[in-house]
């Protein structure tokens, strides 16, 4: 893993844009998206960079991290209808590259098979853009969640539930199940970008990132991923023993070397 400590939510955001925008201006990129509050500044920078600097999203298609059940897409707290609000509508992906879990599916279960098999049909995911839960979710992949899992319904945790009732009119109104790509889907991604924001993410992403393996903290699956970017502002570091080390790593990072992993597409 590369943990990067940053001062602030804005320098997370503009170095988040800057490896999802060098990996779509080097050739049709497969993109993952997750919603949340984390990655909004991401998107809102990538935007500008698409009105401002011309980076063009034509060649690219999006994957949704999870999605909850029971809300149709034309629902405004559907995640498709978060994607299409906070970045798809305002950049220029092809009107069919992005997709999205169908969350009122009368099959879930063959709609997440279809779901990874379209992922696997789109070439993989490029980079994946994850925020963790306060328990360490990833999608929505709960605490003992298997590390191989796949696409999948869940069950969220009152945790939560309580977490994104601010999205909603009344609490009970957050949906209990979703579909969410498994941790063993999001670890076949290339590359993946971990973002945390905030003191309310610090011992999450503090057992994430230096705790065991372990599902009671599915973010901790990482750790076997080869190529992870842990972007995260000093609030979220606050739990971390060993933030000097990180920056000093950051501070030695080749410059010739980017973000790019050796021998990628
Ligand atoms: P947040 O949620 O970005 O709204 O904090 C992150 C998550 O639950 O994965």
């Amino acid at each position: 893993m590369e943990i990067i400590v940053l001062p602030d939510t804005d320098q997370v955001a503009r170095t988040a844009a800057d490896i999802i925008e060098e990996r779509v201006r080097r050739g049709p990129a497969v993109v993952g998206l997750a919603t949340g509050s984390t990655p909004l500044g991401t998107y809102r920078e990538l935007i500008r960079r698409h009105r401002e600097e011309g980076l063009s999203f034509t060649d690219a298609h999006a994957f949704l991290l999870d999605e909850y059940v029971g809300l149709p897409a034309s629902h405004p707290e559907s995640y498709r209808s978060v994607i299409r609000r906070e970045i798809a509508d305002h950049v220029d992906f092809a009107s069919d590259a992005v997709h999205g879990l169908d969350g009122e599916a009368a099959d879930p279960a063959a709609e997440a098979a279809r779901y990874d098999a379209s992922i696997a049909a789109a070439g993989g995911i490029d980079v994946q853009i994850l925020g963790i839960g306060t328990d360490g979710h990833i999608g929505f992949n709960e605490p003992m969640s298997s590390l191989a899992s796949r696409t999948r319904i869940k069950t969220l945790t009152e945790q939560t539930r309580r977490d994104n009732a601010r999205f909603f009119a009344r609490p009970d109104d957050v949906p209990e199940h979703v579909l969410t790509q498994g941790l063993g889907t999001i670890l076949e991604a290339r590359h993946v970008l971990l973002l945390g924001l905030g003191e309310a993410k610090a011992g999450a992403v503090a057992a994430a990132v230096e705790g065991p393996v372990a599902a009671l903290c599915p973010a901790s699956a990482l750790q076997l991923h080869q190529h992870v970017t842990v972007l995260i502002d000093a609030a979220a570091a606050s739990e971390l023993e060993h933030t000097e080390y990180y920056q000093y790593t950051y501070g030695k990072k080749p410059a010739w070397q980017g973000f790019r992993a050796a021998r990628r597409r």
